[in-house]
């Protein structure tokens, strides 16, 4: 019997070794990984630059210091998040749940700094923020909160791309300091806000001097093409909450704030431990550069506008739509198709099903347009043959 505690409903294989998009499990067999550990792993496996960059941090013996100290590769992984982000500050933690808290936080903190004792926080429905309790209370599915009751209060709920929603909040509630949306869901089904939408999001949280805050967390780092999905919209966001791909399988996450929420936080207002630390911003460094110097994001672009193609053409009405932006890509059943990821397993390609009918391709972003092909050649009989099997039942 495993010790693991049993909080995942696992599939009985393990992958032991990988290169570029490529896993091999403990019997030699050969996947395809379109998955990248639920959009984590940016850079595939076995990247030389990665690997390089952090066996020389190994070897200088110092992976962990503390916060207490001076860190210049926190420094420079900084420069670069902000860099990127266009924003100003960046608190590094460990996880997405860490880095959706902390901009939670940072949004109360803000609210009280300016008079309002109960600040209160406009969430959307359908979106995923984390297994904290603040974080859980903030995400909106019934089946992540039960059981863990109380929940913490402080979130009104609106549907996502409902602009009328927001502005019915707005007038009634003057609790409300800060807009948290997840411009696409991902746990909730490759959810895809309208641009106009997050640009009118944007316009409500200026007239109101409320904080727009982004989870980027699974759909930010260039999955979309372009560093984040608030760039597609010309805007820019005062909080961004970021982990996943943003370390390439190290687990590190981020809260970067900018605009109004820019010296929110004063020392003694948060913290982490480990948060930061030598190992974990050497790959944050690394992975940043080499997805410039690799031109991932005209890469995820490409290679993923040609695999939604391919799935629209190939699927037809085996599904009900294919959505998504760049190489973070859902397609729809009429019905729960969880089975799909064991067929797919068994085809030796990696993908997932969320929301229980929404098949998931979140791939590494080194995936090219050859291996791209080979997804959809490995996924399209699998989906049509499920489609049929349904249609005749
Ligand atoms: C949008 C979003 N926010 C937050 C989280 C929580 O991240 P973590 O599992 O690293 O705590 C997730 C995880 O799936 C996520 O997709």
């Amino acid at each position: 019997m495993s010790h693991v505690m049993n909080t995942y409903l696992r599939q009985p294989v393990a992958f032991v070794r990988g290169e570029g998009v490529w896993l091999w499990d403990e019997d030699g067999r050969k996947y395809l990984d379109a998955l990248a550990g639920i959009a984590v792993n940016t850079l595939g496996y076995a990247h030389p630059r990665f690997q390089k960059a952090l066996l020389e941090r190994i070897q200088t013996g110092v992976i962990h210091t503390s916060n207490l100290w001076r860190i210049p590769a926190q420094e420079a992984a900084a420069d670069r998040v902000a860099g990127i982000t266009g924003l100003d500050e960046v608190f590094f933690c460990n996880s997405g749940l860490e880095a959706t808290e902390a901009s939670i936080k940072v949004a109360r903190k803000y609210g009280h700094d300016r008079g309002v004792a109960e600040p209160a926080i406009i969430v959307m429905e359908k979106a995923f923020h984390g297994r904290s309790l603040a974080t859980l209370s903030a995400t909106g599915s019934r089946k992540v909160q039960a059981g863990f009751e109380p929940l913490v209060q402080g979130f009104v709920r609106v549907p996502l791309n409902d602009l009328d929603a927001v502005r019915q909040v707005a007038e009634n509630n003057r609790n409300v300091v800060a807009v948290l949306v997840e411009p696409i869901q991902g746990e909730g089904g490759i959810n895809v806000s309208r641009l106009e939408y997050l640009r009118g999001l944007k316009e409500i949280c200026e007239r109101k001097e409320w904080l727009f805050i982004s989870d980027e967390v699974q759909c930010g780092l260039g999955r979309t093409g372009k560093w984040f999905v608030y760039q597609h919209a010309g805007i820019e966001p005062d909080v961004v909450a970021l982990a996943k791909g943003l370390a390439s399988g190290v687990p590190v996450g981020a809260c970067v704030v900018g605009g109004r929420a820019r010296g929110v936080f004063k020392p003694g207002n948060h913290g982490s431990t480990f948060g930061g630390n030598p190992l974990a911003m050497t790959a944050v460094v690394t992975t940043i550069d080499t997805v410039k110097e690799e031109n991932l994001l005209a890469n995820a672009s490409r290679v993923g506008g040609m695999i939604q193609e391919s799935l629209r053409s190939q699927l037809g009405n085996a599904v009900t739509e294919v959505r998504g932006m760049g190489l973070m890509i859902g397609a729809e059943m009429a019905r729960p198709c969880g089975e799909l990821v064991k067929g797919a397993l068994d085809a030796g390609l990696v993908i997932n099903v969320t929301a229980e009918s929404v098949i998931r391709l979140l791939p590494p972003l080194v995936m090219n347009e050859a291996e791209g092909r080979e997804v959809v050649e490995r996924l399209a009989p699998l989906v049509k043959a499920f489609a049929d099997k349904r249609a005749a039942a």
